[in-house]
């Protein structure tokens, strides 16, 4: 049997969250209430779902004490927790110099990063694409999934046999409704390539610039979320509303 890869997981719940204001004043909006648990519960479950137990967890200065004192050292959940703190929201693939400063993440490490905001439910079908996920030693696993407002997102455009052909960050004009989720899992070469990325234009470093440096060394797997997947991004008020009808249809 070959061996058991050790992947790495870095759970990111910084941010401003301002598109949740006032809600995001005086708290972090991971820890915002969404059905009966707290945001946080939700990607943290993916990443134990799909076998990862090391877990970085990334927040503010401000927010990080709160998380400790949630979660503590993760083991009532399954989990190994750490926790470091993001100084300024400088963007999402910032997280590979934070894990690499905290000794967390080797450049020989394979990883997984996952948006503290994003929520995924399915059923068994899901759970094995996220373990295939997990499991693919080489190159690059991100998802796509089609949504009505794809320029929202970062959006993938595939060829006609489904091969990922571009990715652009919130496109005015979408090459495609598919909506790449915030679950990305990386081989050991992500450390070395966010190194290179330079902040983009609203000044963050990008992980769509990351992906896209995997998509020219032809080493991004684009996987679509399988049928009956439900995905949402929790970051804006209609979206956590439209959850709490789903969960209350879904509970009746
Ligand atoms: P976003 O929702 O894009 O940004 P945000 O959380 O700052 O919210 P808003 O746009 O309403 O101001 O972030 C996606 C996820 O990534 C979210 O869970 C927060 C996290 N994040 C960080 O932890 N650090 C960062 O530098 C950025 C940009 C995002």
């Amino acid at each position: 049997m070959p061996p058991l890869l050790q992947r790495k997981g870095i759970l990111l719940a910084g941010g401003k969250g301002t598109r949740l204001h006032p809600l995001t004043l005086n708290t972090s909006k991971h820890l915002l209430p969404v059905g009966d648990r707290l945001m946080i519960h939700y990607p943290l479950a993916t990443l134990i779902a799909a076998g990862i137990r090391e877990i970085l967890l990334i927040s503010t200065p401000q927010h990080l004490p709160a998380f400790e004192q949630l979660l503590g050292d993760g083991g009532p959940l399954g989990a190994h927790l750490h926790y470091a703190a993001q100084p300024r929201p400088e963007g999402i693939a910032q997280a590979f110099a934070i894990a690499a400063q905290a000794g967390f993440l080797s450049d020989s490490e394979a990883s997984v990063l996952a948006l503290g905001d994003n929520l995924f439910h399915g059923g068994p079908e899901l759970a094995d694409t996220l373990a295939n996920a997990a499991a693919r030693a080489d190159g690059a696993t991100i998802f796509a999934h089609p949504v009505p407002n794809p320029s929202d997102y970062a959006v993938v455009e595939f060829s006609p046999e489904g091969h990922p052909l571009s990715l652009e960050e919130k496109p005015a004009s979408p090459k495609s409704s598919y909506a790449v989720p915030g679950l990305y899992f990386y081989d050991h070469r992500a450390r070395a390539l966010a190194a290179t990325l330079k902040p983009s234009a609203r000044g963050e470093l990008e992980i769509t610039d990351l992906n896209r440096r995997y998509l020219a060394l032809g080493d991004l797997h684009v996987e679509k979320l399988p049928a009956g997947t439900t995905w949402r991004d929790l970051g804006t008020h209609a979206n956590i509303h439209e959850l709490h009808l789903w969960n209350s249809a879904r509970q009746s």
